[in-house]
């Protein structure tokens, strides 16, 4: 078949082991169908976020350095004015190693990485965070903090600035669940 005779005809499925993607026949070699083209309006994937910092052990040695920071903050851990969350810095550091691997879990999943979040406290969603924090009562401004902390933990490891961004977005899209048992207790 000739180029532009029957396009829609042409047309195929490329499966290149991910989501099968739309790719159109450009010509033929010694009469055999070749020369494929993606059709327009796809473009190639980019490599996902968790491929771009690195995969699991990046981004378990990003979340230990910021998990063991977030409790030496004095707005967010050992001192911080939320009761709760200065009790569980002082009280509860046998469930560190836990909540490392939680968080870690947690990125991998929304980074597009093959790992599965589970919750212990499922939310309304997969990667809903509402009820593992309830109790914690944790304040808006003390979400910023953390947040501040794992911008700084990130710089630590030199993470570029594109996928820094794209992991800071992730995290303040959640932000609403993680305050949600706020109610200005403190
Ligand atoms: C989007 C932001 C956040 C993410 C992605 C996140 C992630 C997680 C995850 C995955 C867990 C484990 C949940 C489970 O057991 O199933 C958890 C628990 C916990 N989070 Fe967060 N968190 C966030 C914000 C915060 C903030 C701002 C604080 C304040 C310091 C905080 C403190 C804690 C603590 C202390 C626990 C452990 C509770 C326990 O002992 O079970 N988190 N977090």
């Amino acid at each position: 078949m000739h180029r532009g005779a029957s396009a829609d005809a042409d047309a195929a499925v490329l499966d290149i082991g991910g989501e099968a993607q739309p790719i159109r026949c450009l010509g033929t070699v010694r009469g055999r169908r070749a020369l494929y083209e993606p059709l327009r309006g796809f473009e190639m994937a980019e490599a996902s976020l968790y491929e771009r910092v690195g995969g699991a052990f990046a981004i378990a040695a990003v979340i230990d350095h910021f998990s063991d920071a977030v409790v030496r903050n004095p707005i967010a851990g050992v001192g911080s004015k939320d009761p709760e969350l200065d009790e569980w810095s002082r009280d509860d550091l046998g469930r560190l190693p836990g909540l490392k691997f939680m968080r870690t879990l947690w990125v991998c999943d929304i980074a597009g990485g093959p790992q599965v979040y589970a919750a212990t406290k499922p939310g309304a969603t997969k990667l809903g965070l509402e009820e593992a924090h309830r109790a914690l009562e944790i304040s808006p401004d003390i979400f910023d903090e953390v947040a501040a902390e794992l911008a700084r933990s990130l710089d630590h490891f030199n993470v570029p600035e594109p996928e820094k961004g794209e992991v800071l977005a992730a995290f303040a899209a959640h932000k609403g669940e993680v305050v949600e048992g706020y109610a200005g207790q403190y």
